[in-house]
């Protein structure tokens, strides 16, 4: 995610601009720049790359004298990472210079708007529009531009600006995206989160969805996006640095575990468009759709969770076969492909070295390739005939939580676009499972509040061995993912199976106690699994369930269960996940585990 920082006072603003930008690090990024009123002019300076960059460049801040500034580390989401690409960008003359945290939804029909008065553009980002926009409202009075400026953008943003004409202020503006502003004894701040200004003050004003700030020297002033004043509190930062970074997390697996609602709406939204599913970046015309005689979705660990989950909304929905391979199998394995066939690579990091050298290996075969990608710029991405990205932003924790969501939901999206262009769904089916999508995040924000009760059960197994998960359909591709978190962060030993597969063989290893996870999401083979648990219980199990609300049956067969909020049954993989994840966080933290790191794993695999 991206950061801003922003400081108006009696210090040279640069080395605080960079002091700041360095605690925001963490964020995740792969550019840097800040811009700085010279007592003449907006200085700016920029560049691909780590913060070390611009401090080289600017010798610590010292070549860019002055007393505001604002600075910004770039998560690439509209643009590779580029030194044109990275912040801040501006209007023509350099007078109106702005940073950006978040995603303008609508800034491509605002870009060809500005293009048609005669704006020209440099850049490939979102952002860039608005400071054009910022520059065609702008009649002297800075408030009345921005305000202006918020009724026409669509999205999330967090913006810093800075106003040639007004060097003795900075404004920033919130929506979505987070940022606060801070009182210091010789100056005020803005930033996108409290670590970068904690150093200088623990008194901040958070800044809510549609507010402005006037920042000076001496005083904050907010204002509505009618440019009407309101009156805000303080709060007082009692955080330590190292705890901040993680926004009062103790660890940035949960935070993005609680940031999954936010990262699933950025992923979907975008994509949802006047009941319809729009998805320029896939490249694809509907005749092209038409004629896919075949998808192969190959991966790794979590991200070939996903593909497997995708295998049976495929299937089902678009009536298209899918082959789900490991990237590390297909890439030795000389696959054999007929006409009209899709390979879709998913990756978080975009860098994995088996899936990056299984895209070339269909690459090589003349095969159509689409990368489902989450980091802007990567290999994959790059690499890719197309790339559909995720927006869950950088994930820090080596154990995926947001970027799986993120990619179940453009593998849904996929499909659901495939079976209505293949008219394999009609139109009240293809709305319904619409609304569906559109509530996941909500969803997904209320099963985030069992987290006590989830920890409470979670402590029962801190000094337990083995668990099994177990699932039939989309309910096993579920199974494979809780079992992989258990294991790569608790290092206790768990294995998925597809529960008709227990009578083959593992049934042997169920002792008394034994923990087993049963996933019990799909309607139609809930009768089944109900006999695998009650299999499984006589023989000593202790069953945990995760089914649908009302399915109530399910309690004769489960020693605890959790419920899900309803949804279409292609969909429950993204909820089911949540009860999971939060399971495998608690029994890493409970066995004082250090959950970002797990011991052994790396979080981009880019060695074979
Ligand atoms: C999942 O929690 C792991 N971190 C790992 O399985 C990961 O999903 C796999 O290495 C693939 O990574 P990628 O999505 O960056 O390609």
């Amino acid at each position: 995610m991206c950061g801003i920082v922003g400081y108006i006072g009696e210090q040279q603003a640069a080395p605080i601009l960079l002091d700041g930008l360095s605690k925001l690090e963490y964020r995740g990024y792969d550019s840097a720049g800040m811009a700085v009123y010279n007592g003449k002019e907006i200085d700016m300076v920029k560049s691909m790359g780590k913060l070390k960059v611009l401090e080289e460049m600017t010798h610590g801040g010292s070549t860019l004298p002055g007393f505001s500034g604002i600075g910004h580390t770039r998560w690439a989401t509209h643009g590779s990472p580029t030194d044109v690409n990275a912040h801040p960008h501006y209007n023509k003359d350099s007078s109106i210079v702005v940073v950006h945290n978040g995603i303008i939804e609508n800034y491509m029909k605002l870009r060809r708007k500005l293009e048609g008065k005669g704006y020209q553009f440099v850049s490939e980002t979102d952002t860039e529009v608005l400071a054009h926009l910022l520059d065609y409202y702008y009649k002297g009075d800075p408030l009345d531009a921005i305000s202006k400026v918020m009724y026409w953008v669509e999205g999330s943003y967090a913006l810093g600006i800075l106003f040639q004409d007004f060097p003795g202020e900075i404004y920033a503006v919130r929506k979505d995206s987070p940022l606060i502003a801070g009182q210091g004894k010789d100056g005020n701040f803005i930033a996108s989160d409290v670590p970068a200004i904690l150093k200088y003050t623990r008194d901040v004003y958070f800044i809510e969805n549609q507010e402005i700030v006037k920042v000076t020297k001496d005083s904050l002033n907010f204002y509505n996006i009618d440019k009407e004043e309101v009156q805000k509190e303080s709060s007082r930062i009692e955080w330590d640095i190292s705890a901040a970074e993680k926004e009062g997390y103790e660890y940035f697996m949960l935070k993005e575990i609680y940031e999954q609602p936010k990262a699933v709406m950025d992923t979907l939204h975008p994509r949802l468009k006047d009941q319809d599913i729009v998805i320029e970046e896939l490249g694809m015309t509907d005749e092209e759709i038409l004629a896919v005689s075949k998808i192969y979705i190959v991966a790794c660990g979590s991200a070939y969770h996903t593909g497997v989950t995708a295998k049976y909304v495929f299937e089902g929905l678009a009536r298209i076969p899918v082959e789900v391979d490991l990237a590390s199998e297909f890439r030795y394995r000389r696959p054999i492909f007929q006409p009209g066939t899709l390979v879709i690579i998913v990756s978080q990091s975009g860098e994995t070295a088996d899936s990056l050298a299984a895209l070339r290996e269909a690459k090589s075969c003349g095969v159509r390739t689409l990368g489902i990608v989450n980091v802007v710029g990567s290999s994959i991405a790059r690499e890719a005939d197309n790339v559909l990205y995720t927006w869950a932003g950088p994930e820090i924790a080596v154990a995926t939580t947001k970027a799986y969501s993120t990619q179940l939901i453009a593998q849904y999206l996929l499909a659901l676009k495939f079976a209505k262009v293949r008219n394999e769904i009609d139109d009240s089916q293809f709305q319904s499972m619409l609304y569906d999508l559109e509530k996941l995040p909500d969803q997904i924000e209320f099963l985030l509040g069992n987290k006590e009760k989830i920890q409470h059960f979670a402590n029962r197994y801190l000094a337990t061995e083995h668990v099994f998960f177990i699932g039939r359909g989309i309910d096993y591709a579920i199974s494979l993912e809780g079992s992989l978190k258990l294991k790569e962060i608790s290092y206790i030993h768990s294995e998925a199976y597809a529960a008709g597969e227990l009578k083959h063989g593992t049934i042997s290893l169920i002792e008394q106690d034994t923990l087993v996870v049963a996933l019990v999401t799909q309607k139609e083979l809930y009768k089944k699994t109900l006999s695998n648990m009650q299999e499984v219980r006589t023989r000593g199990a202790f069953v945990m369930a995760v089914t649908n609300a009302g399915n109530k049956e399910v309690e004769k067969s489960a020693d605890y269960v959790i419920y899900l909020p309803e949804t279409n049954p292609y969909f429950t993989n993204s909820l089911a996940v949540i009860p999971l994840q939060l399971f495998s966080y608690y029994v890493s933290l409970g066995k004082g585990l250090d959950v970002d790191k797990p011991r052994n794993l790396a979080k981009s695999v880019t060695v074979e």
